[in-house]
């Protein structure tokens, strides 16, 4: 009797539980390899795509000798395939870098939204998780690595975590902003929030965060892409200076006696002018119940939420 095949085998074998993973791996780097498109510098998504299935496939455990000699052949293919992705990655970054540094912003626009895969959306998905658009700001920042810095000296602080970016984005469709403007981030952490309200809104922001390390880095992405108009400082928030800011921006850094130190203190600024207050996460809700803001979008400590001090 002639055995039955799997057809879903045969037109995708990549994906088939009934090829060996060294199988797969091997299929799908001669899919890739033999696609020049890939390489071309406007296929960033592709590249992406292809980074991450190679890296789904890679690194699996061979039963036999032999099995295990084929399959360092084709971890080594898998390797050189890696690397010309990401040097055609770094070619393409460099290229963004330059064009920021020339004031172009609306290419880096174009590239996030390129690679929104929330498109059909109206609102950003809300709360924690990152997307491409994640990895491609952060491949744009180049932060080194700060090294260990675990001591945050209080456990109402809240250790370091990036707004994701499609928060900030919806952050920048949410706020007005003016020329007169200053937006302060506090507890900035690398800077990601304040570089990209000066890099998209060519508004003057300010990050203000505990951690000297972090601030080195951030100042150092803000030099490299000659963003004149962001600065950092390396400060408490319950003690830094608040006089110069309009907008204020708090992804939960705090909780605690130290959020209403820092409430309090924004609630003295408010007395001499006008300013907004925006958060994202659990500080919401606290912000929610003082008496002097009020907002008039929906309270979703999921999403970016804009208060008015009254
Ligand atoms: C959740 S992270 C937010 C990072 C950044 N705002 C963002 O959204 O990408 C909180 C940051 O607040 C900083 N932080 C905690 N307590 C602080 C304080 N008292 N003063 C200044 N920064 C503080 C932490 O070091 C950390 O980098």
């Amino acid at each position: 009797m002639a055995s039955m095949v799997d057809v879903s085998t045969i037109l995708n074998p990549e994906g088939s539980s009934e090829v060996s993973p060294p199988e797969r791996l091997r299929f799908l780097l001669q899919r890739l390899e033999g696609n020049s498109l890939l390489f071309q510098q406007n296929s960033l998504s592709e590249r992406l795509l292809a980074m991450d299935e190679i890296d789904a496939l890679a690194g699996g455990t061979a039963s036999t000798m032999s099995e295990a000699a084929a399959f360092a052949e084709i971890e080594r293919r898998a390797l050189t395939l890696q690397h010309r992705l990401e040097s055609a990655n770094a070619e393409l970054y460099q290229f963004i870098r330059t064009e920021i540094i020339g004031g172009h912003m609306q290419t880096i626009l174009r590239w996030l939204d390129d690679l929104n895969p929330e498109a059909q959306n109206a609102l950003p998905r809300p709360g924690l998780g990152f997307d491409a658009r994640d990895d491609f700001m952060a491949s744009l920042f180049q932060h080194s690595d700060p090294g260990d810095v675990s001591s945050l000296g209080s456990r109402e602080m809240i250790a370091y975590q990036p707004t994701p970016v499609r928060h900030v984005l919806h952050l920048l469709k949410t706020v007005t902003l003016s020329d007169d403007d200053l937006f302060v981030d506090l507890g900035s952490g690398m800077g990601h929030v304040p570089l990209m309200m000066s890099m998209l809104a060519g508004v003057r922001s300010l990050g203000i965060e505990i951690e000297p390390a972090y601030v080195a880095n951030a100042e150092r992405c803000a030099r490299t892409l000659q963003l004149e108009n962001a600065s950092f400082v390396a400060a408490d928030a319950r003690d830094a200076d608040f006089s110069v800011g309009t907008i204020f921006y708090l992804y939960s850094p705090f909780t605690g006696s130290i959020l209403k130190q820092v409430l309090r203190r924004l609630r003295e600024q408010s007395l001499k002018r006008p300013i907004k207050v925006c958060s994202l996460g659990p500080c919401t809700c606290d912000l929610a119940k003082e008496r002097w803001l009020k907002t008039s979008g929906p309270l979703d400590p999921n999403r970016i939420t804009v208060f008015e001090s009254q």
